[in-house]
């Protein structure tokens, strides 16, 4: 987590085209942010405690052409003015913004301090610029001294480093995310991520692990850190555009993000069927399949279970990602690992990957990102083309994952076009699902339950995964207590939580266990629970009645979309920005 972005070039106005840029990476950290700039060999900070987005960037338009910049998701060290980045060594002569954790960084710190250093923050961060001085006693090239560095650390991370006297801007990176863009005019920009840079450039080069590059702004080189070898790298459009990745005319990015299934699904649906065909071929054969992914895209993954069980008849095996490398001893060359993944950089996912690998398996990744590490390192590659989702709450790209994994499902059925003539269909319900009236009536019921502070959601079959994903999405944006149940597990325990009035959410579809999930909604009701059925059919066991449209195997994805929206209205009526929920980052890239 935490974005970084920096620039060296022809353009002299560095300090406030980092500011505005590093706005647009806001979504990977909002803890406090930071900018060096330098200016006639000095190197000029400022840092905050709070949110870049309130920043004005004019305040930096002095003249400097070379900046870096930071937006901070808090791992060592709290939320303080001292830990925020960058971080300098003790003459302020090197400048370092980092993402990501260095592992050994307590033994090169006592190391350093021995040698007479003296740290000002709490961060494993700081280290960084007071290693590379270290190293500058035995090298005089600043680039090559970063590189020294760089060979010292464990972990993952991702850094950008300037020194006050030479024109020159060095990144690295081992398993944080880095890109940069290029453009002949300007010069050359290196970020987390591309909206930083999308106001001057859309042709990127992407650094791999284990790789540094070094650019003087008119030209750059990209290397191995360990070996100092040459990486040639090709030069890639973008095709979205910055439009895509703004809010436009919607208040946040999750409300605009949750209207985009009105298109996004549809783009998902519509895949290279020879692709499919191939995929659903890899899974038949395979010796085994594991699916995993973290949060809401392990919850596409879960209720994947039941699409290739009920679609396909063929049984595949879901973890989290963080708990798969205790699965190793399954894996095999046969196996097949499919990962799912908006970001594409979640750590724990690429860490599932090295496990597979390391027994010789495959690995498919599902993800949003083109270009992302997780896509680029795996064998076999789709992507979902929801478009950017800026929002920590994923909602589009879940919709997107569960329609591309319920594809390869009918295709392993030999029903691709069946598949996708529902799915299709599905969309175009959603489409008309999403109209001004059916928002109203869902903020009609948040503005209802907005003072609880406990609510519980229940579903079985794919509705199961999609009662967790529905606490997980009203959690993270309102800070209500939300869990998500197995209908048919409430009588075990859980319902000796039900109070006079507690809101229980039913998902509901209409199949073989509907009959099932409305007896266990009625036994929450006799209990006092207040009941709200988001279901095809009205039935006696709803107080509300959230109605959504009959779409058969592809009822997830509709029955998930009306939760989406409660949780946002729950949020903004709960006075919660959920755009920016406390303690989250959009981009899980640590451990
Ligand atoms: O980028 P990823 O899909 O790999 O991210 C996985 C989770 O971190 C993510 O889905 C998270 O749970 C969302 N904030 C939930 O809305």
């Amino acid at each position: 987590m935490c974005g970084i972005f920096g620039y060296v070039g022809s353009r002299i106005n560095a300090g406030q085209m980092v500011i505005d840029g590093i706005k647009h990476l806001e979504y990977r950290g909002y803890d406090s942010w930071g900018v060096a700039c330098k200016k006639d060999n000095e190197i000029s900070v400022a840092k905050e405690i709070g949110k870049i987005s309130g920043v004005n960037g004019e305040d930096f338009a002095f003249h400097s052409s070379q900046a870096i910049a930071h937006t901070r998701w808090a791992t060592h060290g709290g939320v303080t003015e001292l830990n925020a980045h960058p971080h300098l060594n003790e003459e302020g002569t090197i400048a370092v913004v980092h993402n990501g954790i260095i592992e050994n960084y307590t033994e090169l710190r006592d190391e350093l301090k021995k040698k007479g250093h003296i740290f000002l923050s709490e961060t494993d961060s700081e280290i960084i610029p007071h290693l590379i001085e270290e190293e500058l006693t035995n090298t005089q090239d600043f680039a090559s001294a970063v590189r020294r560095a760089c060979q010292r650390f464990e972990g993952r991370y991702a850094l950008l480093a300037m020194d006050s006297t030479s024109q020159t801007l060095v990144a690295a990176r081992t398993g944080s995310p880095l890109i940069v863009g290029v453009s002949p005019q300007d010069g050359y920009f290196i970020a987390s991520d591309i909206p930083a840079f999308m106001d001057y450039t859309r042709t990127v080069q992407y650094l791999d692990d284990g790789e540094m590059v070094v650019t003087d702004g008119k030209s750059i080189l990209f290397t191995d850190i360990e070996t100092g070898e040459e990486r040639p790298k090709r030069e890639i459009e973008i095709t979205w555009t910055i439009e895509q990745a703004q809010k436009g005319d919607f208040e946040h990015y999750m409300l605009k993000e949750i209207m985009e299934q009105k298109d996004s699904i549809a783009r998902a649906v519509n895949q290279d069927e020879d692709q499919i065909l191939t995929l659903a071929n890899a899974i038949r054969n395979a010796r085994g399949t594991f699916l995993v992914g973290c949060g809401t895209a392990g919850k596409a993954c879960m209720a994947s279970e039941y699409f290739f069980s009920v679609i396909a008849d063929h049984h595949v095996n879901f973890a989290p990602a963080s708990e798969f490398k205790l699965y190793h001893h399954f894996l095999q060359p046969e196996s097949l690992l499919i990962v799912v993944s908006q970001s594409g950089e979640t750590a724990d996912v690429l860490e599932a990957m090295k496990v597979a690998k390391s027994k010789g398996a495959k690995v498919l990744a599902i993800v949003n990102v083109e270009g992302s590490t997780i896509e680029r390192e795996a064998d076999y590659s789709l992507l979902i083309n929801a478009g950017p989702e800026r929002a920590v709450a994923s909602t589009k790209a879940l919709t997107g994952q569960l329609a591309v994994l319920m594809l390869i499902a009918y295709a392993m059925a030999d029903k691709l076009k069946d598949g996708k003539t529902l799915l299709l269909e599905t969309a175009a319900m959603i489409n008309d699902m999403l109209n001004p009236r059916y928002i109203q009536r869902i903020q009609d019921i948040a503005e209802l339950i907005k003072e609880k502070e406990d609510l519980y959601i229940i579903g079985k079959s794919w509705n199961y995964p999609m009662a967790l994903e529905s606490a997980i999405k009203i959690q993270e944006v309102s800070y209500i207590h939300a869990e998500g149940f197995a209908g048919g597990e409430l009588k075990h325990g859980p319902i000796a939580l039900i109070e006079e009035g507690t809101p229980c959410i039913a998902l509901v579809g209409n199949d073989e266990v509907t009959t099932d999930i409305l007896s266990n909604t009625i036994e929450l009701k006799a209990r006092g629970a207040h009941t709200i059925g988001v279901a095809p059919e009205r039935s006696e066991a709803f107080d509300e009645w959230l109605k959504v449209p009959d779409a058969g195997t592809a009822q997830a994805l509709v029955n998930i979309i009306p939760i989406q929206i409660l949780s946002y209205f729950l949020a903004v009526k709960r006075g919660k920005n959920p755009d920016m929920p406390r303690n989250l980052a959009k981009s899980v890239t640590v451990k």
